[in-house]
């Protein structure tokens, strides 16, 4: 008998994608969100007024530059200023120009899976900050990391802003802290940012504005499946659904299928089949206390060095060292 085969799953996407909408319940993960579009409706969430995230973030950079780049500076020598998931590199520019400003001595190595938001950084500093020196660094955090951590023994300060960690369940963020604590020498530090419980009503807004912008941005998953893997959702036919638990402080994302309905993606020779109201989940966004980042820390062979936070402790940015026990 005469069998087709079905095409190999080859990228990385596509074999995520394949396993995420053949699953119960299905998923999608949110580091796809990051296309050309995707990058930009980001830019676009920043600015929103709901999205408080970045203000708090930009805000404890400005007030206490000088305290963060003195403490990134104590130590032997040049450093490294390593950022997983750059972006547009707006807040971290705060720091940048701190540091050369007063004649610092280091390199900033911003690693990004999207090639467009490095490509847009990189024309952004050599323009504001050409005295920087830059090396843009395209992958998923830990290969690129790995790779370089394996390169020299130049000092690190790896930044991780924006609350990206809370895109990870607990028992991955401890992985994930783990994993760079292992990449970690005594001398080098860790600068995260951990959005912090608040109000559940201004959390349910910063994922669910008013103009609808979240919405769209989430909605991209689907485009970008259509465009990248030959598929034919129909957009309109999906809504964007946000929940937050105060409990567990995990706020998610999810795709809800308005009817009964079936997706051919071509590219991976899939048939898809939602049933009316049926979920894709494909993000979280947890929100943080001093007990569950301490905890977070002690876990992953990490300890806390300091701490900033904004006037109102909705967000805070914690140092981290390598711990002895
Ligand atoms: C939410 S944005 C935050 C950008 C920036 N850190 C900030 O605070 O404004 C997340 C960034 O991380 C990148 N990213 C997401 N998942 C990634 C991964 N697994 N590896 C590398 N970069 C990733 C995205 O392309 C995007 O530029």
């Amino acid at each position: 008998m005469h069998k087709t085969l079905s095409p190999p799953l080859t990228s990385e996407f596509e074999k995520d994608v394949h396993k995420g909408l053949t699953d119960f319940p299905k998923h999608l993960s949110s580091k796809y969100f990051y296309d050309k579009k995707g990058d930009r409706l980001f830019q676009d969430i920043m600015a929103m007024p709901e999205y408080y995230l970045t203000n708090c973030e930009y805000d404890i950079l400005e007030t206490y530059q000088h305290e963060i780049c003195q403490l990134f500076s104590k130590g032997p020598n040049t450093f490294n200023l390593i950022e997983l998931g750059a972006g547009d590199g707006k807040k971290t520019k705060i720091l940048l120009r701190h540091l050369s400003e007063n004649k610092i001595d280091f390199k900033y190595l911003p690693i990004d899976i999207s090639q467009n938001a490095l490509d847009q950084l990189n024309v952004s500093i050599q323009k504001e900050l050409p005295q920087v020196t830059t090396e843009t660094l395209q992958g998923t955090y830990f290969e690129v990391l790995e790779s370089i951590a394996k390169l020299n023994g130049t000092r690190k300060v790896i930044l991780f802003l924006g609350s990206n960690i809370g895109n990870l369940l607990h028992h991955q963020a401890i992985d994930f802290l783990n994993r760079i604590q292992e990449l970690m020498t005594d001398d080098d530090l860790l600068f995260m940012g951990f959005d912090q419980k608040k109000d559940p009503q201004t959390i349910l807004d910063a994922y669910n504005d008013a103009q609808g912008i979240t919405a769209a941005f989430n909605k991209n998953l689907l485009s970008r499946i259509n465009s990248e893997l030959d598929a034919d959702f129909n957009i309109e036919d999906f809504l964007h659904w946000e929940v937050y638990d105060p409990e567990t402080g995990t706020a998610k994302s999810y795709l809800v299928s308005k009817r009964e309905q079936s997706v051919r993606i071509n590219k991976i020779d899939l048939n898809v089949h939602f049933k009316q109201w049926e979920t894709i989940h494909t993000e979280i966004s947890q929100k943080y206390d001093d007990q569950i980042v301490a905890r977070l820390a002690k876990k992953a062979h990490l300890k806390i060095v300091t701490e900033f936070s904004d006037t109102d402790n909705r967000y805070k940015n914690y140092v981290f060292k390598k711990s002895s026990t």
